[in-house]
């Protein structure tokens, strides 16, 4: 899908507020996600033709930031750890409680298209507050099912967290590193 004509314009006036064309690349990237809700191999070589760069450089950029996404997915982003300290304090049972309560596995997308989520081996860096998850990039502690149940009413309601994005299909799966040890 080519960019529309509004984006490719943004793309540009971010480049000429840069000395170096690099500089644009993440907020050319921003500019695409909002409109098409993800980044295809494609928009990046569009990006890429714009600000004069190697496709690779734009792929490598995409590919380091956890928040571009390659593929349709909800509105929200929920990622749950289930690395040993928030195992210790209960992460496996809040994964399956919350998968349960979404109605969807691990790396899919809820029917009404407001929830994707995932579990995750690597440790988000708030052991304290275990167990818990990243929602939209914020942190949600100290995970109970009656906090779990609170976030997921809430999300199911609000708009995405940086504008809207186009109708997602329902259930997309998204795999995703999963812990392989017990
Ligand atoms: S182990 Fe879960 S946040 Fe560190």
């Amino acid at each position: 899908m080519a960019l529309a004509k509004p984006t490719v314009e943004e793309i540009k006036t971010r480049a000429a507020r840069y000395p170096s064309r690099q500089s644009a690349i993440i907020p050319a990237l921003w500019a695409v996600q909002h409109e098409q809700g993800y980044v295809t191999k494609e928009s990046m070589g569009e990006i890429a033709q714009i600000l004069g760069l190697p496709p690779s450089l734009i792929e490598a950029t995409a590919s380091f930031y956890s928040m571009f996404l390659a593929r349709p997915e909800g509105r929200h982003d929920v990622v749950i750890c289930v690395n040993a300290p928030c195992m210790l304090r209960g992460a496996d049972e809040m994964a399956a409680y919350l998968g349960q309560q979404l109605g969807v596995r691990d790396g899919e997308t809820t029917t009404d298209g407001a929830i994707t989520w995932h579990s995750t081996i690597e440790c988000l860096g708030a052991c304290g507050g275990a167990p818990m998850m990243q929602v939209d990039h914020h942190f949600e502690e100290n995970l109970t099912p009656e906090r779990i149940d609170s976030i997921i009413e809430r999300l199911r309601t609000e708009p995405a967290p940086h504008g809207p994005k186009p109708e997602k299909a329902a259930a997309v799966a998204r795999p995703r590193a999963k812990r392989t040890q017990n």
